[in-house]
């Protein structure tokens, strides 16, 4: 199992909230450096994560909103490289498993990406 989450510190609570498959939204308050990936999978959320967060699969793949896309560090070559095998790639994919909470994404919104259709920018509004 993964998802070992941080307590956020009192009054440091950062927020992040998921676009599920079906539409639905889901807040929740996390902790500084908590990855996207072990925030979803300790939400019991359907984000595989098959390689348990070593930037070697493209299962924890999520659409990241693009007010915030440009907040988080740029990819490194191994996420990129992963990337290009993701389904459904957007301008604004990342990894979960590589996208770190901090201030600066407090409020961040990612969506996963739904196999049956292709997300689009629309959907964050
Ligand atoms: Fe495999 Fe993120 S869990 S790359």
């Amino acid at each position: 199992m993964h998802g070992h989450l941080h307590k956020p510190k009192p009054g440091e609570e950062l927020h992040v909230t998921f676009i599920t498959k079906d539409g639905g939204q889901q807040t929740f308050e996390v902790a500084e450096g908590d990855n996207i990936l072990d925030i979803a999978q300790a939400h019991g959320l359907d984000m595989e994560g098959a390689c348990g967060g070593s930037c070697a699969c493209s299962t924890c793949h999520v659409i990241v909103d693009p007010d915030f896309y440009d907040e988080i560090p740029e990819p490194d070559d191994d996420e990129n490289d992963m990337l290009d095998l993701a389904f459904g790639l957007t301008e604004t994919s990342r990894l979960g498993c590589q996208v770190k909470m901090s201030k600066e994404l407090d409020g961040i919104r990612v969506a996963l990406p739904a196999m049956t259709r292709n997300l689009q920018l629309k959907d964050f509004n």
